[in-house]
């Protein structure tokens, strides 16, 4: 759809949700009230996902087959709790376009990220350099630069004191920061990264980066990376390439598998509707899968499932993502996931992401028609270059604006120190729902 074929009025919108092939998908998720009645405006499942109609039932499934048969549920429930993970496993491989075997489902995000960097991030001679946003998730740079830290306490010869300054790489940073931290940043009056100076960056400092660990869509700016070419640039000089995919998952069309990514993390609170602090995934690439060689933390739920109970004391991984698991997973968030990821996989990413790239361009011409200089979208206009969620910079950090619209039952939230995110989620919003956003933005703005 281009600019020229939208219009800005309710029946424009109206005309397209009915003829939107995956209009029904609203109808299976719970929308919190708007203070006028019927549902409110969410856009906010860039933040935390919506609750999929079916999630109570099948967390209720758990709680009777804990309270009706106890310990026998690992065994004998209606999904039994043993191998309950795996259960996910598929449908979560489709999501993010990986092989079951480079795909589990444990954990939280930011320990699935220090999980990945204890066996990826090999530091060794003078490769010993990350690659971060400077704007990255703030979890995100207090995990790189934790486990820059560790490894310099762990290691004898790695000449690299956390406090020390020098040997700064980040030719984009400001000078004293983490030693082998290479931060990208925007080029001067620019708000988003190039795709060109991040591969350029990545080049020139070739033989120094053991590691390359960006986000797929960024937080802040909803700016999405080209991860291939990331993947292929990291890779032409030797390093690791890692990706926090909290953006991304459920959000683009993900081909993790195909793009040679070696390892991803993301949560599933978000796009993936799991529910607050839902279990997350990992990717770990098949080429990896008996790299048993690796430094791995270890823990019996990634030891071999066929000897697990001998109960021995030497550590032997399963083979793929599942070896990286570490203790045994909690049943209700699985079950919450399941919910949404069935949902998933009758409407299936490309869909999604065909009606996204609509609704958001929508969302854009609508600011556009707007047309008060007070604010202005940061989030690249390319759709190849974002995913749903569009940032919306608000001059002289008003956010009174952003509380108003609260106040008018407009679910969208505001990041320090002048941005407001809008993520209309095409599993359930409607192009009438960006519709009534813009009035209800135009109405707050005068
Ligand atoms: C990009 C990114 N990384 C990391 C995190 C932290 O996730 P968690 O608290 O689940 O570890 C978030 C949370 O929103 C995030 O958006």
């Amino acid at each position: 759809m281009n600019k020229r074929d939208y219009s800005p009025s309710e029946e424009f919108a109206k005309a397209v949700d009915d003829a939107d092939p995956l209009r029904e998908f609203r109808q299976r998720f719970h929308f919190p009230n708007s203070p006028g009645g019927g549902d409110a405006i969410y856009f906010t499942g860039n933040s935390l996902g919506l609750q999929p109609k079916t999630a109570r039932s099948y967390i209720e499934q758990e709680l009777d087959d804990w309270a009706f048969l106890a310990v026998e549920g690992h065994f004998r429930a209606k999904h039994p709790w043993l191998p309950y993970h795996e259960f996910l496993t598929e449908q979560m491989a489709r999501v993010v376009g990986a092989k079951p075997i480079e795909t589990v489902v444990m954990n939280s995000l930011t320990v699935n990220l220090h999980l990945m960097m204890v066996s990826f991030y090999r530091p060794q001679g003078n490769r010993t350099k990350i690659v971060i946003e400077r704007g990255a998730f703030p979890s995100d740079q207090y995990a790189v630069q934790s486990q820059l830290n560790a490894h310099a306490a762990w290691s004898w010869g790695f000449n690299s004191s956390p406090s020390s300054q020098g040997d700064y790489a980040g030719d984009e940073s400001p000078k004293g920061g983490t030693p082998n931290l290479l931060e990208l940043a925007p080029r001067e009056g620019e708000t988003t990264l190039r795709t060109e100076d991040i591969i350029e960056t990545i080049e020139r400092h070739g033989d120094e980066i053991a590691l390359v660990m960006l986000g797929g869509v960024n937080y802040y700016t909803g700016q999405a990376f080209d991860m291939r070419a990331i993947a292929e640039a990291g890779h032409s000089v030797g390093a690791v390439v890692g990706f926090d995919l909290a953006h991304a998952a459920g959000n683009l069309e993900l081909k993790l598998h195909d793009w040679d990514v070696d390892f991803a993390v993301w949560c599933s609170y978000k796009y993936l509707n799991a529910g607050p602090g839902g279990i997350a995934g990992a990717f770990i690439h098949e080429r990896h899968a008996e790299a048993f060689d690796l430094p791995r933390f270890a823990g019996w739920w990634g030891h071999d499932k066929n000897t697990r109970f001998l109960m021995g004391p030497e550590f032997y991984p399963m083979p793929g993502a599942e070896g990286w698991q570490i203790s045994n997973p909690p049943i209700f968030q699985m079950a919450a996931l399941r919910a949404s990821l069935e949902i998933f996989d009758e409407a299936e990413m490309p869909n999604l992401r065909a009606k996204s790239e609509k609704l958001t361009g929508y969302l854009e011409f609508l600011l556009s028609e707007v047309g008060d200089d007070r604010i202005t979208v940061i989030t690249p206009g390319d759709p190849a270059q974002r995913g749903c969620q569009l940032s919306i910079r608000v001059k002289d950090s008003n956010r009174k604006l952003f509380e108003t619209l609260t106040e008018r039952g407009v679910f969208v939230d505001w990041r320090e120190p002048d941005v407001i995110r809008a993520a209309p989620v095409p599993l359930y919003n409607s192009f009438e729902d960006v519709f009534r956003f813009s009035e209800i933005l135009q109405e707050c703005l005068t």
